[in-house]
């Protein structure tokens, strides 16, 4: 969702600004813009893409040492140059991201003092906020700290005014936010990525946090106005791993990353490591005592990881296990136990809904808490008692995969770690499990391999309109998270069932023109699954078999199989995902879509 990017120094800011935003384009948006003080204020605004922006820039030949800049996703008001941030308030412009949810009553009372708004966005209402505050201080940074304290909602924030041209503001409370410490100036963005080309120092603002940068210093103080210090952290992020190399996007990247990412994330067991409920944190053994239930709670692809993880904990830890959608447990009347393990699931840790429901879970007196993610630093790990940070390194497309897989590996330790700790794992079975983890990423490496084939099929599916995705057992999420992706990259309508709902309902969509997809494991489900196909095939749908080796399945007419290199016991899910992920890969390649950046999507969902 929306990107910021704030820069004051002693060079030309204007090339860090676009840079900045370049690096966060993945995270979704529709129009960009940008304000710079050099002299006078200077807006530039774009409904279109940074590299439109870059090219007004480089048209007025814009140069300033003092500057912010966004990347808008829309949500209140239409994509638009008029909507698109910075939002100006006489000399004063803000970027912005989040949701104000009191902006109708702020511009209420704004407009009866005189205020004109010429957008539709909440964010114009911060704007003339702080330029009001401004009549009874003269300082600004009171003035920005004066406004925030008035808005309810989620911000992240830069501001900069004509007439104090030496300093900018930010501040945040529910989105993302940073400050980059550099050699010759400072700056702040809404992920590291973004302040790369300039730092590796970086300061992560608490919520409530608002910061002062000078050219040569910062400040930050708490809400109140309390001045606090908040660590540097030097960040570890390489420059090449948000790069494309070699590849043509970044999803495709990152699926063929995911060998390493599983190496990576279980690294902890490499070697002689066992299962510890360690890897969890130290604190782990104490908060997994006692547990009698888990909650997960997660959106999207995360959620669905949580509903695999479901099939593995009942099966081997035997602990009951529930697993909602954030958006939907955050607002229901739910039954609360103090012994339930919740576990919040995130690729970003910054998706709104899950950080709000494990907010809520807490709020019902369940303290045991943790979080699987994929950024260290993000507010949901930052809320919870444990954390597992998988390490799969930035997810750029929108699209989750790598993140993905390695959410299954760490809720695969997760599984191992309780079910040690209840009794129910044999030294022979943790073995068994560990030599299976180890080789992960080998068997992953395989299955990548089958992508010639996959390509094959891609081509006949690009041209339907509709999908099915059919799986069973622990390989039905699997068939949701293909259909998810499916549609959201190639948007090609899929809808997933369990192959036993199948004559339930779906069966009626069924002719020569529905594609169906069967993740079809070689497992105790098998036989029932080839019924379910027969069943397909009698009403003459077209077959698309994802099959283990050895699961007997002919080829034949309106039946294509594509045979997995082995059969992988309880981790067969995290190998059937894989061609899913290249099928719809490649079925947005032939329609071309815009596949890292597909239409309406975000990569870090911040606002409800
Ligand atoms: C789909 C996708 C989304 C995310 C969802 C949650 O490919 O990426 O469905 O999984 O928005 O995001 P995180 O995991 O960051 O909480």
């Amino acid at each position: 969702m929306c990107g910021i990017v704030t820069a004051i120094a002693t060079n030309n800011i204007v090339p860090v600004l676009l840079e900045g935003l370049r690096k966060l384009e993945y995270r979704g948006y529709d129009s960009a813009g940008l304000a710079v003080l050099s002299g006078e204020l200077t807006r530039l605004r774009s409904a279109g893409r940074v590299a439109e922006l870059a090219a007004l820039a480089d048209a007025r030949q814009l140069s300033a040492n003092i500057g912010i800049a966004h990347t808008r996703w829309a949500t209140h008001g239409v994509p638009s140059e008029r909507n698109a941030h910075p939002h100006i308030s006489g000399g004063l412009a803000v970027v912005h991201n989040g949701i104000i949810e009191n902006f109708e009553a702020i511009k209420t009372g704004l407009q009866a003092r005189g205020y004109v708004f010429t957008s539709e966005t909440d964010t114009e209402a911060i704007a003339h906020l702080i330029h009001s505050k401004l009549q009874g201080t003269p300082d600004l940074f009171e003035a920005v700290r004066l406004a925030t304290n008035e808005l309810v909602g989620a911000y992240a924030i830069g501001v900069l005014a004509e007439a104090d041209p030496f300093r900018a503001i930010v501040a945040r409370r529910g989105s993302p936010l940073l400050l980059g410490v550099g050699e010759d100036g400072m700056y702040a963005a809404s992920d590291t990525a973004a302040l790369l080309q300039v730092t590796r120092k970086v300061v992560y603002l608490e919520d409530g946090d608002l910061a002062e940068l000078r050219r040569d210093s910062y400040r930050i103080v708490l809400a109140d106005g309390t001045p606090v210090e908040r660590e540097v952290h030097l960040s570890s992020l390489s420059a090449d791993a948000v790069e494309l190399g070699k590849f043509r996007h970044y999803m495709q990247k990152e699926i063929f990353e995911q060998p390493q990412a599983l190496a990576n994330t279980l690294e902890l067991i490499a070697g002689g490591g066992g299962i510890s409920p360690q890897h969890f944190g130290a604190r782990a053994a104490e908060v997994f005592e006692g547990v009698r239930r888990v909650l997960v709670l997660a959106c999207g692809t995360s959620y669905h990881a949580g509903l695999v993880a479901r099939y593995w904990i009942e099966a081997i830890a035997k602990l009951p296990v529930t697993v909602e959608i954030a958006s939907e447990y955050r607002y229901r009347e739910s039954v609360p136990d103090p012994d339930t393990l919740v576990v919040v699931i995130s690729q970003s840790g910054e998706t709104a809904d899950t950080l709000a429901a494990l907010k809520h879970a807490k709020s019902l007196g369940m303290e045991r808490t943790l979080a699987i993610c994929n950024v260290p630093e993000s507010a949901i790990v930052r809320e919870t008692a444990l954390r597992f940070i998988t390490r799969a390194g930035p997810e750029i497309g929108v699209a989750s995969t790598k993140a993905f897989t390695t959410q299954l590996a760490a809720f695969a330790l997760l599984t191992l770690a309780l079910a040690k700790l209840n009794g129910r794992l044999s030294a022979a079975d943790e073995e068994r499990h560990l030599v299976a983890l180890r080789h992960l990423p080998v068997a992953v490496q395989k299955v990548l391999e089958l992508e010639p084939e996959i390509e094959k099929w891609a081509q006949r599916f690009a041209s339907k309109e509709h999908a099915l995705f059919l799986g069973r057992g622990s390989h039905w999420p699997i068939a949701m998270e293909g259909a998810l992706k499916l549609k959201e990259i190639s948007y090609i309508h899929a809808e997933a069932y369990a192959a036993g709902e199948l004559k339930h309902g779906p069966l009626a969509l069924v002719d020569k023109d529905m594609p169906v997809i069967a993740v079809s494991p070689h497992d105790q489900l098998l036989e029932k699954l080839k019924s379910n196909l027969q069943e397909v095939r009698a009403r003459g749908g077209e077959l698309y078999v994802f099959a283990d080796a050895g699961s007997e399945i002919p080829e034949s007419e309106g039946v294509h199989i594509l045979h997995m290199p082995e059969h992988y016991g309880m981790l067969s899910p995290v190998l059937h995902v894989i061609p899913l992920q290249l099928l719809s890969y490649h079925a947005a390649l032939v329609k071309g879509t815009d596949v890292d950046k597909p239409r309406n999507l975000a990569k870090s969902v911040t606002v409800e």
